[in-house]
């Protein structure tokens, strides 16, 4: 009833482009008309009411979207990783007091970044494609797509050119003048997180158990080092009865990969089996027991709310393409802190 709800919003908002809301809890809608500028459009702000619109550089930088997704095909086409780094760099960008570029800011005087926050560390990539993206559009159209934006765009274009669904990406969000490494350590979820813990995580920023369960299928793409995934690793450390729906064969192959190369450099595939492309695969993986982190796992076989969220993902690509599609408009809206400017240099404030 609630995904209903959300849904029809989602296609009313797109007919009625004066509608916009800003409420904590995202079914509860205040209808507010908006005059003048006819700028505004649709939008799913759940922190205080950024005002996100769908076609905000149509006039101001047309060329915008074709940049970015140019630069994400070359840089995915030489790195297939590199499209699992993008979608997670927008997704740390929003956790952390929304999407305003935060996580691109780079350590410098007065300023302490996120990129060094335990989840972040030795772990984030694609700065230098986001770098390229900005230094292209400053020179097409100077100081007016925002660093947060170039993050949303790159996810989505990541998605695509992965095999992954497309989706309208709302713009005009701007960039913060600051960021919080304190936020980054607590704000993004660990590996090793129960279910309601995740639950509970998301639904801090408006997003619900369905919208979690979506989200974590970003894990079709990319890789994990083995200190992402220790936990999945102790039934056979310890002897203990395997939980988890634990398939030891596969949990073997991890221990041997962690054994043979150093622990802190040892990488895998979140999905084992179609690592680049992004489809469902994640979720049949999860019901085989072939989950690669804890947190990944746990969704099959701590809750049979999230099970069934599973089940039907495995079952049916094009049910989770549309809830990631919804999710991924929702997390893109998150906002937090104060953002205030469009930054020239993604890892520095103007
Ligand atoms: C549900 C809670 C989540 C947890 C606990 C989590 C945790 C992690 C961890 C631990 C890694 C591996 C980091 C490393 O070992 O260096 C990772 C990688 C990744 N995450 Fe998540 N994540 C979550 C949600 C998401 C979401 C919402 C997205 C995007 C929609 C996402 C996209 C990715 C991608 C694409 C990678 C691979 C990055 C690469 O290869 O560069 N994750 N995540
Ligand atoms: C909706 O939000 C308003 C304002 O925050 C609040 O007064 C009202 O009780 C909420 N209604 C529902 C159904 O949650
Ligand atoms: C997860 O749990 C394992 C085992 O208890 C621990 O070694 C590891 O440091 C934890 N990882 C994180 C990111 O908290």
């Amino acid at each position: 009833m609630k995904k209903l709800l959300i849904n029809m919003f989602l296609v009313l908002s797109s007919v009625m482009p004066l509608l916009s809301f800003s409420e904590a809890n995202p079914t509860n809608f205040s209808e507010t008309c908006e005059d003048g500028s006819g700028e505004t459009g649709s939008s799913f702000g759940i922190g205080f009411g950024l005002v996100l619109d769908f076609g905000l550089y149509r006039n101001s930088c047309p060329e915008a979207e074709s940049i970015v997704y140019s630069w994400v095909e070359t840089a995915v086409s030489q790195d297939p990783r590199m499209a699992a780094s993008l979608l997670r760099l927008h997704f740390h960008d929003c956790f952390v007091n929304g999407c305003d570029a935060s996580v691109l800011l780079d350590d410098t005087e007065g300023l302490v970044g996120e990129k060094t926050a335990p989840p972040n560390l030795n772990s984030l990539r694609g700065f230098e494609v986001i770098d390229s993206i900005k230094s292209d559009l400053e020179s097409v159209c100077p100081e007016t797509v925002s660093c947060a934006d170039i993050l949303a765009m790159a996810a989505r274009d990541s998605v695509v050119v992965s095999g992954g669904p497309s989706w309208e990406v709302e713009v005009g969000r701007k960039d913060s003048r600051t960021a919080s490494k304190q936020a980054a350590t607590t704000g993004l979820p660990s590996p090793n997180s129960t279910v309601p813990t995740l639950i509970s995580n998301f639904q801090k920023l408006g997003l619900s158990q369905t919208d979690m369960v979506a989200l974590s299928g970003g894990h079709t793409l990319g890789k994990a080092r083995c200190t992402s995934f220790t936990a999945r690793l102790l039934p056979l450390q310890t002897g203990e009865p395997a939980n988890h729906g634990d398939n030891l064969d596969f949990l073997e192959s991890l221990q041997q990969l962690c054994s043979t190369v150093d622990r802190s450099v040892a990488i895998t595939q979140l999905d084992l089996v179609t690592p680049s492309t992004f489809d469902n695969q994640y979720y049949v993986n999860l019901l085989s027991g072939e989950g690669l982190l804890p947190s990944d796992q746990a969704l099959a076989v701590q809750d049979p709310g999230t099970r069934a969220i599973v089940e039907t993902y495995a079952a049916d690509q094009s049910v989770f393409f549309e809830d990631f599609k919804t999710a991924m408009v929702k997390m893109g809206g998150i906002t937090g802190g104060s953002n205030s400017e469009i930054r020239r240099n993604c890892r520095m404030i103007n």
